[in-house]
């Protein structure tokens, strides 16, 4: 079986099962924000129309001087980009040769950044027994050999967050050993107040690169924004090597826009905590595994493992379609990843795994 790298792609998944190309699945398997795109956007895009008939601001000054505003820091700690995936790229191409520590199971594509730049690489793992916490201590001892550390926080697919203190230790750590940790907060946005984003340590901390991205929080993932904030050396280094107008005239346009929509994060929050609790319950009812997210997004395990694929198969064939696992380091296919969705989109889960549980 030739599975997807990625989710939200519920074509191929019609097409690799056999499912009628008419029928309409629910969508779990990408981790975007059901309440988006904003309203507001689509007659925003429209009325910049004219903007595509000229090359964006090469700097993108006006963009990077909201974006700085917006997260407190200054506009020369702050790099534009293509989506996150290009700040993992970019990112990757700075540590070209060097030596990579990857915090497993996590986003795919900062190992295929690091192969693509030559990154020797190591893998350490969050495990499940372990609540998916960082392996702190198997990290430290290996800090003096190791350039860069990649973590994911909130991680993808756990929706675990790792612990300020044990960060803390790391980059302290870090600072001695010259190792730098890039920390990809790409769901950032969909963590409840109570656990704020890194962008403060940037100050404390000269050995931290923090990775961004409105794809997911937006549910924009077709117009390609990120961003990534580091010491203004790092940045000015990393900038250079970007390709010119890689962010496109329209997004410039938008992002200040977006950045000034502090309801529609207010209302993000809110839904997610309260269908959160309601999807918590019901799995806690049915005898699901859920691993401890923070997120919109979690993973999923029956009681036993090896019947994941059918698991999959089974709510595929009734019209939702989830999140494999087989190309997550350490998961082998053992779970599922699901989204949390619109409150009616939920419900339907969660009758199809009452009547999975009642068939099983
Ligand atoms: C953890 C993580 N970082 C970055 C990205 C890339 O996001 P973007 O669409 O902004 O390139 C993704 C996309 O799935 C992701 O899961």
């Amino acid at each position: 079986m030739k599975w997807p790298n990625h989710g939200g792609q519920p074509e191929t998944m019609k097409q690799l099962f056999g499912i009628n190309q008419d029928s309409e699945l629910l969508d779990f398997s990408a981790n975007l924000n059901p309440l988006g795109p904003p309203t507001w956007l689509n007659s925003a895009l429209a009325d910049h129309y004219d903007t595509i008939t000229r090359y964006p601001e090469p700097t993108y000054s006006r963009t990077t001087a909201s974006l700085a505003k917006s997260e407190g820091v200054e506009e020369n700690q702050i790099l534009l980009t293509n989506g996150g995936a290009e700040a993992i790229f970019l990112v990757a191409k700075y540590f070209e040769n060097k030596k990579a520590i990857i915090v497993q199971p996590t986003f795919i594509e900062y190992e295929r950044a690091c192969l693509h730049y030559h990154i020797e690489m190591e893998d350490v793992f969050l495990e499940k027994e372990k609540e998916f916490q960082l392996p702190l201590t198997c990290i430290l001892e290996k800090l003096s050999s190791t350039d860069v550390i990649f973590l994911c926080r909130p991680n993808n697919p756990t929706g675990t967050v790792v612990k300020e203190e044990e960060l803390q230790v790391l980059l302290e750590e870090g600072k001695r050993t010259g190792t730098f940790v890039v920390i990809d907060e790409a769901f950032v946005d969909f963590l409840p107040v109570s656990i704020p984003s890194l962008t403060t340590w940037l100050e404390m901390y000269p050995n931290v690169i923090l990775l961004r991205s409105l794809t997911k929080i937006y549910s924009i993932p077709g117009l390609r924004v990120g961003y990534m904030m580091a010491g203004p050396t790092i940045i000015h280094a990393i900038r250079k090597e970007q390709i010119p107008w890689s962010v496109n005239a329209l997004v410039d346009a938008m992002v200040p826009k977006l950045l000034e929509d502090k309801t529609f994060i207010k209302q993000t929050r809110g839904w997610l905590e309260e269908q959160s609790q309601f999807i918590g319950e019901a799995l806690t009812n049915l005898a699901f595994y859920r691993s401890p997210s923070n997120v919109n997004f979690y993973l999923l395990q029956d009681k036993r493992p090896l019947d994941t694929d059918r698991l999959f198969q089974f709510l595929l064939k009734n019209g939702v379609v989830t999140r494999h696992t087989h190309n997550f380091k350490g998961l082998n296919g053992e779970y599922i990843r699901l989204a949390i969705r619109s409150k009616k989109e939920n419900e339907r889960l969660v009758y199809l795994l009452q009547k999975w549980r009642n068939e099983s």
